[in-house]
């Protein structure tokens, strides 16, 4: 069965939803799924923008040949080809064989380079600047690299407004149906998801997602949809996730607050997270949350460390190190190039207590723009009365560095 949503009077989402995915690249876990979104627009010529995951070809071809109702695809317009969006171009091909497919340079290199057989089809290469007609619709190209892969582009129709963002303003999170930003809840209910896609799948690629925010300020006037790959499209409030997206990818947080992940063998460092937690919350910083590293995915900690002013690392030392899992997270951060942010450190050990050190060496030489507060709490095996002070020293200088 066919399922399809108008975006406007001649523009359709023809993508599909993805409830059957655990792990989006293999990595990273969508409880509530993920939408792969396609485009058509029906023109005097019509045009498939981008294609969807292999898993989803099916539904993408029954809802284009619905809408087609026996018109011929005369062009497939390739944003970004990476197999999420790009697996069922061949397919594509094998029903349409006379489609024009329209892409960059790179895109056709890295189909090749996948084994999709584009060869031999009409390939139309664009660059920054293009511009191309289908009958009343007007489009122009914009190179988008690194957001996500270094072929993207994103396409803004000069006649409506729509802007087919490739990767980004996407979300993690399927759209069963509500198609828009505006029939959700989107700050309650999809911020997060949104956050943790952006943060993990291109926070590396901060400055990229600069440079095509810098472009797009240009016509933001002009923009009235935003059509992104996965999750929902914009036509209300574009500024509200356009000034996420600024943070984000300046690696500004977008809160106050503090995050205190912990990683604890024996409930020790755990009990030390939490009284670190309630001492904050008494002293009126409110907005603190706790994580257990060891059954929070570091996607989830990552997204949440792109949200939050502070840091708190608190971890045992095991095989005189830092705990494996608090290891990765550092490892995690300095991978997506996280900044910019306020750390205080709590190390536990039974006889070497090491992970301190090594946490803070690792913050000061491997991540960039980070600071780590001196009031450091050291604890041997657990927690005792003797160390209230310092752990009152300790929430005292998170809370002091807030103000400056
Ligand atoms: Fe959703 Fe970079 O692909």
């Amino acid at each position: 069965m066919y399922c399809v949503r108008s975006v406007t009077d001649d523009l359709y989402w023809v993508g599909a939803n993805d409830h059957r995915l655990h792990l989006f690249e293999n990595i990273h876990p969508i409880p509530r799924g993920v939408s792969y979104n396609a485009y058509l627009l029906l023109d005097q010529k019509t045009v498939l923008f981008d294609t969807v995951d292999w898993s989803a070809c099916r539904q993408l071809l029954e809802n284009v040949g619905h809408l087609l109702a026996g018109r011929p695809l005369d062009y497939l317009l390739i944003n970004h080809m990476e197999p999420d969006h790009g697996a069922s171009i061949e397919e594509i091909l094998l029903r349409w064989p006379e489609v024009k497919v329209i892409s960059t340079e790179k895109a056709f290199m890295l189909m090749r380079q996948f084994g999709f057989h584009i060869d031999g089809h009409e390939l139309i290469t664009v660059q920054e600047g293009d511009t191309f007609s289908f009958g009343t619709h007007k489009v122009t190209f914009v190179a988008a690299p690194m957001v996500h892969w270094p072929e993207a582009m994103v396409t803004f129709d000069l006649t409506n407004g729509v802007l087919f963002a490739a990767d980004a303003f996407g979300s993690f999170g399927a759209l069963d149906g509500k198609l828009f930003a505006d029939e959700v809840n989107f700050d309650r209910d999809w911020i997060d998801d949104a956050r943790r896609y952006l943060t993990n799948i291109v926070g590396k690629y901060g400055p990229h997602v600069q440079l095509l925010l810098k472009k797009a300020s240009g016509i933001l006037d002009q923009i009235k949809f935003i059509c992104p790959l996965h999750g929902p499209v914009w036509r209300e409030n574009l500024g509200y996730f356009i000034d996420k997206y600024d943070k984000w990818s300046r690696y500004e947080p977008e809160e106050q607050g503090v995050l205190i992940a912990y990683a604890s063998m024996y409930g020790n460092t755990e009990a030390a997270a939490q009284a670190l937690a309630s001492k904050l919350c008494e002293k009126g910083m409110t907005n603190v949350w706790v994580y257990d590293v060891s059954n929070t995915h570091v996607s989830q900690l990552i997204s949440e460390s792109f949200r939050l002013s502070h840091i708190v690392l608190a971890s045992v030392t095991y095989n005189l190190g830092i705990y494996p899992v608090m290891h990765n997270y550092l490892q995690d951060m300095k991978a997506l190039n996280l900044q910019n942010r306020t750390f205080a450190l709590i190390e536990n050990g039974s006889w070497a207590i090491k992970s301190g050190d090594l946490m803070q060496k690792f913050i000061e030489n491997e991540l960039k723009n980070m600071t780590v507060l001196g009031d450091r709490l050291t604890m041997a095996s657990s927690l005792h009365d003797d160390k209230v002070s310092d752990l009152e020293a300790l929430a005292d200088a998170i809370l002091e560095s807030m103000k400056q």
